[in-house]
């Protein structure tokens, strides 16, 4: 055997022949051309180079003792599906060379051949080795990309730090993945997630400070000893390697992502703490934007608890009533099992079904005697003003046709558009039952409420005329179910 054991850029050819002439020419022509070689006498001694150390093309002869070229060839492709074996024949049939095609040989070469010829084949396999690469570096920069796309379209934390974990194990090999996450302007880390063997453990790092300046600027990876000088005792065990990417806002972290592994000498590789960096990073701006929303939200959630409150002390007698009604829209709606997003839409419909009402002159809507055609017909215009004052806010799109339809019937006769049955937005459906029960159990200085019983009599009385009948339904077995929200 013989060895040039310089590994060149150009690549690794390992040539297989029982005739040291043609190998040694070969390995002459090859290495001239700046690729490594090395060579084996037989089929059986190739596969023992090959187990060793993988090749990037390998060129036989087909007879030869000991194993020939074909057996060699399958014995390669079982190690390696996409090994490049060029075959090299004395023989010249064709249908010999189209057997060895058909077992996964890359190209054959005629016997005697011109050093034309061979380096041409052999230019050719490497030219596709070098396209196959680039396309798996391809394919990985699209799965990073498809991951940190759907990472920075989701709007909440939760949301964006459990795809940040699906992300990571399918890039990295782990045992154990968790997120650490610090609330800016706050001082302490506290796990926000864990998935793989490490759940089931409390920490895996002792002391989240000494994690902190450990990890400084960038990622780290940590094995053996240095690893247990950092970790808790309960996660010896599990964490033989671990790997941490911040991900930061500004100079701040906000939180860290932590790989584990339960092997004894496993490293992570690169391809997998870059995969982690970029995740990391992108999740940073992702949690940013969350934090920002969860910001805004809870401000819009308090204008609009302001816009309740302020119809309530225009209407006295209606005080507690926009909560009460929300209250049953949501238990109703959770009892038809509406989706999060549109119980989310009821709950602020509920609140603002009657801001309308803060159009309308407080002595109408505070008369204690009855009201006459002209001030009822004032009244109903609660309907249009509550859209009016909605329809100029973005956030509340799909809170305004509900609104709208709140006084709707569902045969008809109800107002403002007489709209029946499912052409009543369902959201406006749920609220005139919650709505009219309501109105019927509170007391009002002119009377006494009607009380529990009697108001859920009137509602099945009318239910399929005044009200949807789904609705009613789900009311009833809320209340049986859970009793009064
Ligand atoms: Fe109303």
């Amino acid at each position: 055997m013989q060895e040039n054991t310089e590994e060149k850029k150009a690549g690794r050819i390992l040539i297989v022949d029982d005739e040291k002439d043609i190998t040694n020419v070969l390995s002459d022509v090859l290495r001239g051309k700046g690729y490594a070689t090395q060579t084996a006498p037989n089929g059986s001694e190739g596969v023992k180079l090959y187990k060793e150390h993988p090749y990037d093309v390998v060129i036989t002869d087909l007879k030869m003792p000991v194993m020939g070229g074909l057996d060699m060839l399958s014995a390669l492709r079982k190690i390696d599906k996409n090994s490049i074996i060029i075959i090299m024949t004395g023989y010249a049939t064709v249908e010999t060379a189209i057997n060895a095609l058909k077992s996964g040989a890359y190209d054959y070469i005629l016997k005697p051949f011109k050093v034309g010829e061979l380096l041409t084949v052999v230019e050719r396999a490497f030219e596709k080795i070098r396209l196959s690469s680039e396309n798996l570096q391809l394919r990985e920069q699209i799965t990073l990309l498809k991951l940190s796309e759907s990472v920075s379209s989701s709007l909440s934390l939760d949301e964006v730090l459990s795809i940040l974990v699906d992300a990571a194990q399918k890039e990295v090999d782990a045992d154990g993945l968790e997120i650490l996450f610090r609330p800016p302007g706050t001082k302490e880390f506290s796990r926000r997630l864990a998935t793989g063997n490490i759940s089931e453990i409390d920490k895996v790092f002792a002391d989240l400070s000494t994690l902190e300046r450990e990890l400084g600027g960038g990622s780290t990876q940590w094995r053996g000893k240095a690893l247990d000088s950092l970790i808790d005792e309960a996660a010896k065990p599990v964490v033989r390697s671990a790997m941490s990417v911040p991900f930061k806002r500004g100079g701040e972290i906000l939180g860290v992502l932590n790989a584990y592994s339960s092997s004894k000498h496993r490293e992570f590789l690169p391809r997998e703490e870059k995969a982690l960096i970029v995740l990391g990073d992108r999740a940073a701006s992702s949690v940013e934007n969350a934090l920002l929303y969860a910001d805004l939200e809870s401000s819009f959630r308090e204008t609009i608890q302001g816009l309740a409150m302020a119809v309530e002390a225009k209407d006295v007698y209606t005080h507690g009533h926009s909560e009460a009604v929300t209250n049953l829209c949501v238990a109703v709606a959770t009892e038809m099992n509406c989706s999060s997003v549109f119980i989310d839409t009821l709950r602020q419909a509920g609140l603002l079904h009657d801001i309308g009402k803060i159009g309308i002159s407080s002595n109408i809507l505070n008369k204690a005697g009855k009201l006459s055609p002209e001030e009822y017909e004032i009244i109903k215009n609660h309907s249009q003003m509550g859209r009016r004052i909605l329809e100029k806010i973005s956030f509340l799109k799909d809170v305004v046709p509900i609104v709208y339809h709140h006084h709707e019937r569902y045969d008809g006769k109800g107002y403002p558009d007489g709209l029946s049955g499912e052409d009543i937005p369902l959201g406006a459906r749920v609220i005139q039952v919650a709505d009219t029960y309501d109105a019927m159990n509170s007391d009002r200085p002119y009377r006494k409420g009607l009380g529990h019983e009697m108001a859920v009599m009137e509602l099945k009385r009318c239910s399929g005329t005044q009200f949807d009948p789904q609705c009613v339904d789900a009311f009833l077995r809320m209340v049986e179910r859970n009793g009064m929200p």
